[in-house]
């Protein structure tokens, strides 16, 4: 079939590096990407927002499936202009997306749906908000409703914090018209988690689980990003842990939504939060998540494509889509400044000794010939032949291999190769799976 991936960074590098080994799959689209996408599929002449001229390229094109990426074409309908034009995409409708566009929809179908959140009230009113963060006192967290580039949600300690947060939001519209509403919620205590299900409307699968890591320092320290690095499977939930997403959380959203008229068809993503064995969803998001995809992406087997379409079709069935028992993990080299501001043009070296390098440690060099390791494009532009940064998240180290402890070693040897001036990296990527399991 003729795909098309929607998006330009390194979720969709993976998406692509991973859709380009689908049997299925003898043509290969993105949305202008970067040099890592570029050089996997033919580059489209549209931005992913402009649903509009990415339906006709399909159309004209012969598209039999699109892939979406980010969220914003999807809160912008790209689902409901492609079903228009009788075209097949893998995506929730405007309506669905809704899930992760307002945060007071998500906790209110978690609520009719009995999926387990946290205690929250919503509030569009300043006063009101105000009063309410007096009365509970104690921490709570602050949630801007609309999309606020990862940057709407405020943690807080006690009531100064909170007030400050509302009256940022509410006051003096730091989140523009995404904070004239706000969520106030209890803080949770746990650990988060990132799940993954494939959605046909009425019926889902399980894609896997991966652990993100959000704030920019080590020690979860630092202001939150879109994600420092990831891994998979996450080793300190046991398995019954997915079932019971499934069971408690992915179905019943999907009975609401099916009820409301709005069938949720894509990538359900759930963020969670589990502490000794209880869990409770932090938020929804309508996609795959960056860098959770790198990570899943390692360890995909047989035809994500042909599960992609029957999803998109409405029909998911038993298909020979499965995730290999490997470990993957991913550590995302950041541009010094991110998730603040940041010089882009700086000269990337080292990335051609990665690819067919082995890894030098002896404790792994047993296993070298089950490590996979591979690097995607997430900011990078390449300038008069060279490769050089043009983001915050500049690049994904990725490997996977038979034990975390292995992938992990070989992650952090590939970043370690890779240099560019000012290139900032987590060095605890996957540590709370082995202060969990010592290995
Ligand atoms: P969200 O966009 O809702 O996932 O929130 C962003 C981040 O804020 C999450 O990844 C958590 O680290 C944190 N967070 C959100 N809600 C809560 C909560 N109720 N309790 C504790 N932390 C939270
Ligand atoms: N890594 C979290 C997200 O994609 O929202």
């Amino acid at each position: 079939m003729r795909v098309m991936v929607v998006g330009k960074g390194g979720r969709e590098h993976a998406l692509c590096w991973r859709l380009n080994q689908s049997p299925s799959v003898w043509k290969l689209f993105c949305t202008i990407g970067n040099p890592g996408i570029n050089s996997l599929a033919t580059p489209v002449p549209v931005e992913p927002n402009d649903v509009k001229r990415l339906a006709d390229f399909a159309a004209q094109e012969r598209i039999d499936l699109t892939v979406v990426g980010p969220e914003e074409p999807l809160t912008l309908g790209i689902a409901d202009e492609f079903a228009a034009r009788g075209l097949t995409l893998i995506g929730p409708t405007k309506a669905a997306a809704q899930l992760e566009a307002s945060k007071s929809f998500a906790k209110q179908i978690m609520r009719e749906a009995g999926v387990p959140t946290a205690d929250f009230a919503v509030f569009d009113d300043l006063e009101q908000a105000r009063a309410h963060v007096r009365r509970m006192c104690g921490p709570m967290v602050v949630k801007a409703d609309g999309l606020a580039a990862g940057k709407g949600v405020a943690v807080c300690e006690g009531v100064e914090q909170a007030l400050r947060a509302v009256d940022d939001a509410m006051a003096r519209g730091v989140f523009g018209a995404a904070g004239r509403r706000v969520v106030i919620e209890e803080r949770l205590a746990g650990q988060e988690v990132s799940f993954f299900a494939l959605c046909d409307g009425t019926g889902a699968m399980a894609l896997g689980m991966a652990q993100d890591h959000k704030p920019v320092f080590d020690g979860d320290r630092g202001p939150n990003t879109g994600g420092m690095g990831a891994y998979s499977p996450v080793p300190q939930f046991d398995a019954s842990l997915e079932e019971r997403i499934m069971s408690e959380v992915v179905k019943p959203t999907l009975g609401v939504m099916g009820a409301r008229g709005t069938p949720f068809r894509g990538v359900l993503f759930a963020g969670l939060m589990v502490d000794r064995g209880r869990l409770k969803v932090l938020e929804f998001n309508v996609r795959l998540g960056d860098p959770e995809c790198e990570a899943l992406m390692m360890r995909v087997e047989g035809d994500l494509a042909q599960a992609l379409l029957a999803a998109a079709q409405g029909h998911l069935c038993a298909n020979d889509f499965r995730l290999s028992p490997k470990s993957a993990v991913c550590v995302v080299l950041a541009s010094r400044g991110y998730p603040g501001a940041y010089e882009k043009g700086l000269p990337i070296t080292g990335l051609e000794r990665i690819d067919g390098s082995a890894p030098s440690d002896a404790k792994i060099r047993w296993a070298i010939e089950q490590v996979r390791v591979k690097v995607f494009h997430a900011g990078t532009a390449s300038r008069d032949g060279c490769l050089v940064t043009d983001g915050g998240r500049v690049l994904v180290a990725a490997a996977s291999a038979p034990t975390l402890e292995v992938a992990t070693q070989a992650a952090y040897e590939a970043a370690d190769m890779i240099e560019f001036p000012g290139k900032h990296l987590r060095r605890d990527i996957a540590a709370k799976a082995f202060a969990a399991n010592p290995a």
